[in-house]
């Protein structure tokens, strides 16, 4: 049995998850946290756990409530947002943010990502090396995040810094997290007060007057909403754009083939290698908490009530009963319906902008910066600790410099 979440884990957990799918498919752990929790490996049961209404997301059905879910969300009054919440309260929730956060907001958006893209290029290409994640992958997704809320310009850094402390505790003491999302949670109701009074095309706006026969999202609830956007969305597009550039340049031909596509001007390649590297290696290694409401079966092993059940997606997505040469990159799969965006009713709400910004990125990445090549030995980088998310706290590069493209 090899030793889940250690160190050599987080660089590569894939062979763990091998073995785990082949000796034991739904396998009851003690998590670093001291919480037990069943980890279920195979797609097949994946899939049918992410549906299965029994289990639910409301961590009330756990014995112990506080030692899951995302640190600092109970205490802030952040409980009632879509991932801690069921039918029909989800499916209310669920349909009010449709309203507002419309694939049409998103794809007019685009000239915005592609603008941030560009200027965050800009700040190194002259130089010749970067560190992706902190200069590229981490700003992008903040910032257009919080330009699609709302946010006012002056405010943004704030936020950044704010989201920067969450990622460098997000493996270490749930405290360090905490401080960051009380701090998000004040900025939030007090942005959502001050629109309420001055309406504009915003999104925050957008989920003030959203309505359903009637109904509106309360004071709260919008505070909660603005917060899982911003939660969900952006360590998940960090690591989006980080391990799908990781994958890129550690399969060079893979690469190449991309590079020439995208040079003939064409997108189809892209828009399958996105899918493709969500797959391979995606942002979201394990779903997020889930808890028997009731004695269940999964894949053959019963559940007693009240144990918390967690969907590994990156073992699912290399399974080969469902993926032909699952360890493989292959950026033109087609047959390729992957778990990374989860499955259900918590399916991604924002997998039309993480689409968009992960495309955006990759492209402008691969054609301003043509010769892009990795500035450490792989052995070298290191992955960040946290349970849910997969993705690397550093990664090195080197190109030839080239001329900032909007100037300076
Ligand atoms: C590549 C980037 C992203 C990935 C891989 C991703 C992945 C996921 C996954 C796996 C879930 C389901 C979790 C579960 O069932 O336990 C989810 C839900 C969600 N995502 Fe994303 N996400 C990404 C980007 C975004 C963005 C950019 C936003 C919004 C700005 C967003 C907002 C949400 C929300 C609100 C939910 C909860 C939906 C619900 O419970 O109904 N995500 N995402």
């Amino acid at each position: 049995m090899p030793a889940l979440f250690s160190w050599e884990f987080a660089s590569d957990p894939y062979p763990a998850y091998a073995w785990l799918r082949e000796h034991a498919p739904v396998h009851r752990t003690t998590l670093p946290s001291g919480v037990e929790a069943w980890l279920v490996t195979r797609y097949a049961d994946a899939r049918q756990a992410l549906a299965d209404q029994r289990l639910s997301k409301n961590p009330v059905h756990h014995a112990e409530p506080g030692k899951t879910g995302i640190p600092g969300e109970r205490s802030a009054g952040l409980m009632t947002h879509l991932l801690n919440i069921d039918p029909p309260d989800h499916t209310r929730l669920r349909r009010l943010v449709s309203k507002a956060f419309t694939p049409r907001r998103v794809a007019a958006f685009a000239p915005r990502v592609q603008e941030l893209t560009d200027r965050l290029i800009d700040g190194f290409a002259e130089r010749g090396s970067a560190d992706l994640i902190h200069e590229f992958a981490f700003p992008l997704p903040i910032y257009a995040i919080c330009d699609m809320l709302g946010v006012p310009a002056e405010d943004q850094d704030d936020f950044r810094d704010w989201a920067g402390m969450m990622i460098r505790h997000g493996g270490g003491p749930r405290g360090g997290v905490a401080r960051s999302v009380k701090k998000i949670r004040g900025y939030l109701a007090e942005l959502i007060h001050r629109k309420r009074e001055d309406l504009g095309d915003d999104l925050i706006s957008g989920l003030i007057r959203a309505s359903d026969h009637g109904d509106h999202l309360t004071e709260a609830e919008a505070v909660a909403m603005c917060f899982v956007l911003l939660f969900a969305g952006f360590e998940t597009t960090i690591n989006l754009i980080g391990n799908g550039t990781y994958a890129l340049l550690r399969n060079p031909e893979q690469r190449a083939l991309l590079q020439s596509s995208l040079a003939a001007g064409e997108t189809g390649l892209l828009e399958t290698g996105i899918e493709e590297l969500l797959r391979y290696d995606g942002p979201v290694e394990l779903a997020t908490w889930r808890y028997a409401t009731t004695g269940l079966t999964i894949g053959g092993q019963p559940i007693p009530a009240g144990d918390p059940v967690l969907v590994v997606l990156a073992a699912a997505d290399r399974d080969p009963d469902r993926f032909g040469a699952p360890d493989t990159l292959d950026l033109a799969r087609r047959d390729n319906q992957h778990l990374g965006y989860g499955h259900g009713i918590h399916y991604c709400l924002g997998a039309p902008l993480a689409r968009l910004e992960g495309q955006t990125a990759l492209a402008t990445l691969l054609t301003r910066l043509p010769d892009l090549r990795l500035g450490a030995d792989p052995d070298e980088l290191r992955w960040r600790g946290g349970l849910i998310m997969r993705g690397l706290r550093t990664l090195p590069v080197e190109f030839t410099p080239s001329a900032p493209r909007h100037g300076r």
